[in-house]
């Protein structure tokens, strides 16, 4: 395969990817609407075509001008989107599709293709724009990639966990960086062992051309950090990163409650763990990056980006009042 065409492409993942497959030899056209900041507009080694992937004679259009090997999906939330596409790039010599950890409809350590059901999908839910019905919509875009498998379409599905790295435009990671930044003493929901699976953008990217190179049609393949790391380990690894010292203190919801503040008010903060199994896209040669090398990426961006993730937290006087009753004890 030596063509390449991204759907999206010029914001985070797909941006990752546009760059990956150009390290890896492939000309590569970016498909979108141009609504965003294009990074590549003056990079001679990718080419443009502009459109909106949710109507379909664009799409068409753009298979017949690039005409490329592979196809990546990344801006499919509906089913319809990847109905479609599977029907107008058939003939591609592989369709690739990023589905999502949240496709997952049971709850069960740790999820695996083919193993942990996926999300159900109503009529109504295939059409709804909600984030409550993203998983579902999500999986409903597996099963389309799986009955274009049938159909002889070399289609197959991505499933990340949460994504973080350099131009994370979602701000979750950079929350905790900031504190772990601007404080010495980091409130850590729960008792710091919580994990949801995270999964490094650059290694997203590559799982997306090896799938596309390696994988099986009608297969799905999860992608996330090959060595997880709890809430609290994670915040030791930005510390380490930022050179300084954090002073980890768990907080359960009795002690939260001082500070009028829930568990689940912090981002990345999850009950029940999430975790995916990522043997079978490791089985294809797939590997991901050191955690400490994908942090140290990470903080770098995050330190050159105005971005701070405060919204996606409670405020500091909030946890002023947590860390006030906690000292009293
Ligand atoms: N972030 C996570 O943690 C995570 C986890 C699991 C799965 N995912 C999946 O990853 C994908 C998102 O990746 P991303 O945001 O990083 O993608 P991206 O490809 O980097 O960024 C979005 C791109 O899509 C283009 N776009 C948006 N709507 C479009 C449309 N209607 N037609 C054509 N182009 C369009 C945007 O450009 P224009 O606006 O200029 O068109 C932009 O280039 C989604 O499928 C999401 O479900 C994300």
């Amino acid at each position: 395969m030596d063509t390449a065409l991204v759907i999206g492409g010029t914001r985070f993942i797909g941006r990752h990817l546009v760059d990956d497959l150009l390290a890896h030899g492939y000309d590569v056209t970016i498909f979108n609407r141009g609504n965003h900041d294009d990074p590549f507009a003056d990079d001679d080694r990718a080419s443009h075509v502009e459109g909106d992937r949710t109507n379909d004679s664009s799409l068409e259009a753009a298979a017949e001008t690039v005409d490329p090997d592979a196809v990546f999906d990344c801006v499919a939330y509906y089913p319809k989107d990847v109905q479609a596409a599977t029907r107008i790039f058939a003939d591609c010599e592989a369709y690739v599709y990023i589905s999502s950890g949240a496709a997952y409809g049971r709850e069960e350590i740790p999820k695996r293709e083919g193993e942990t059901p996926l999300e159900p999908c109503t009529p109504e839910q295939a059409i709804d724009d909600s984030n409550e019905t993203y998983g579902a919509r999500k999986a409903e875009g597996d099963r389309a990639v799986f009955a274009a498998a049938e159909r002889g379409v070399n289609a197959m599905s991505v499933r990340p966990c949460i994504v973080y790295g350099p131009h994370d435009y979602t701000e979750r990671l950079d929350f905790w960086i900031d504190r772990v930044n601007r404080f010495d003493r980091i409130v850590v929901p729960g008792d710091g062992t919580n994990i949801w699976h995270r999964a490094y953008v650059e290694d997203v990217a590559s799982a997306m051309r090896l799938v596309a190179e390696r994988g099986e049609a009608g297969e799905a393949y999860n992608v996330g950090d090959r060595r997880l790391v709890t809430l609290e380990e994670m915040v030791d690894l930005i510390a380490a990163q930022l050179d300084t010292d954090a002073e980890v203190v768990t907080a359960g919801p009795r002690e939260l409650a001082a500070g009028d503040i829930a568990v689940d008010d912090y981002v990345l903060y999850r009950e029940y763990p999430h975790v995916l199994s990522t043997a079978k896209l490791a089985a294809l040669g797939w590997e991901s990056t050191p955690l400490e090398e994908a942090m140290a990426r990470s903080v770098a961006a995050h330190l050159e980006s105005d971005r701070t993730g405060r919204e996606h937290g409670p405020d500091r006087e909030a946890e002023e009042r947590v860390l006030g009753i906690l000292d009293t004890f």
